[in-house]
């Protein structure tokens, strides 16, 4: 009676599918030790009392900024273990873009039990000194997706946290990593960059054909079955993902042609299962041909991509709503609908979509179907989000 589930569970190709979540931490982060080494050189004397370190990490999207902060932090907790209690928090500020809210956070990851409503910042900070003293830990706090914070609410709560110990005995109570895909050190006010320091910015570059095959491979040996796939599957995945050079999108291919060939039935991954338009990506859309928009046709063809990932085509209906959601989170008002229009003619023209006009019904109605056949909507909504900001003049 349930045949039809048998493909479920059977293991033929996946066996273990955490490895394949985009928020899986793997032991090890491939093929970034220089990267590892600069940013522990930054941290080289933080096993000693009294010390911090202050850094801000930046790189495009999918470059393993975050990976990079998690797997830090997990590491030197343990490493430290014997020496000094380290502790961390990782915050995204996408999801917390208030002071208040992020210090909550902060508070509540050393006690779980801390009231979470109605706090001033001033409370909130004591709270928070007065816990890093009866715990004698020392704090890491990673600011995730900074830029998001720093556009709705300035950087009070950052020059709070660097000058925390300022009115008191200790020193050296807190570490900050600050994330974006943004230079943001330029941004923050004269007092916070003078006690950051100019020389902690670390940049991180995009992956390389070589970064993205060895992930691709570190993700398949932890979650398939290893008579599932072979070498020529994932150097298709690392090359349809090397033009954006975003290590999330050699995870998604992975995840889809294992979906793709587990739906068909099939025990071996085969060239076919791999999404066919990223056989077709590479350099069809020019690195620089997003530079050509301004700041709210940028954020329509943001709304278009984050339709287009989930399904071929769009209808312009379909673009004004996801529109209007993107200036809600960019905190803008969306234009006019005839503007909506014309923006959408001009991404047409430079070729980054397709529109395609069908006639309904009895021949009076017409809808534009949208889709973006030569690109990944992924790659082009995470190369958007890298510039959107400096486009729309503000941060
Ligand atoms: N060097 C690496 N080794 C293993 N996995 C990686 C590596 N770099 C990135 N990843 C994985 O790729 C995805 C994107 O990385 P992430 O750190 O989220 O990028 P960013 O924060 O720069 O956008 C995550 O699922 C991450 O685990
Ligand atoms: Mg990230």
């Amino acid at each position: 009676m349930s045949d039809y589930l048998d493909r479920i569970g059977s293991g033929l190709i996946l066996l273990d599918p955490a490895p394949l979540d985009f928020d899986f931490i793997p032991e090890k982060m491939v093929g970034r030790e220089d990267i590892q080494s600069n940013l522990a050189a930054k941290f080289h004397s933080i096993s000693h009392p009294n010390s911090s370190a202050n850094v801000v990490i930046t790189g495009p999207v999918g470059s393993g900024k975050t990976l990079l902060a998690r797997t830090f932090c997990r590491d030197i907790e343990h490493h430290l273990r014997n020496k000094r209690q380290i502790r961390s928090v990782h915050i995204n500020c996408r999801n917390a873009t208030t002071n208040v809210r992020v210090a909550q956070r902060i508070v509540q990851t050393l006690d779980a039990g801390h009231p979470d409503r109605g706090l001033s910042m001033g409370e909130l900070l004591n709270s928070l000194r007065r816990l890093l003293r009866s715990n004698e830990r020392h704090l890491i706090i990673v600011l995730d997706e900074v830029d998001h914070l720093l556009r709705k609410s300035g950087n009070d709560l950052i020059y709070q946290l660097l000058r925390i110990d300022e009115d008191q005995e200790g020193t050296g109570t807190i570490s900050l990593i600050l994330i974006s895909q943004e230079q943001v050190l330029d941004v923050l006010e004269n007092a916070v960059i003078s006690r950051f320091g100019h020389t902690n910015h670390l940049p991180i570059p995009s992956y390389d054909y070589e970064g993205l095959l060895a992930i691709t491979r570190q993700r398949a040996e932890a979650s398939l079955n290893p008579q599932s796939w072979n070498e020529e599957i994932l150097k298709l995945i690392a090359t349809s993902a090397a033009p954006s050079g975003d290590a999330r999108q050699v995870i998604e291919l992975l995840n889809g042609a294992v979906e793709h060939a587990e739906s068909d039935g099939r025990s071996l991954l085969e060239p076919e299962h791999v999404q066919t338009r990223a056989k077709s990506i590479p350099q069809v859309m020019p690195e620089d041909v997003l530079d050509e928009l301004t700041g709210h046709p940028m954020l329509v063809l943001l709304g278009i991509c984050r339709r287009l990932r989930k399904t071929e085509f769009m209808t312009s209906k379909d673009v004004e709503s996801m529109y209007a959601v993107v200036c809600e989170e960019y905190e803008v008002k969306p234009r006019s609908h005839t503007t909506v229009w014309k923006y959408l003619k001009i991404i047409e023209g430079l070729s980054i979509i397709d529109t395609r006009v069908d006639t309904v019904g009895d021949g009076r109605g017409r809808t534009t179907h949208i889709s973006m056949p030569h690109a990944l909507p992924m790659d082009v909504a995470g190369r958007i989000e890298g510039r959107v900001i400096k486009k729309l003049n503000r941060l």
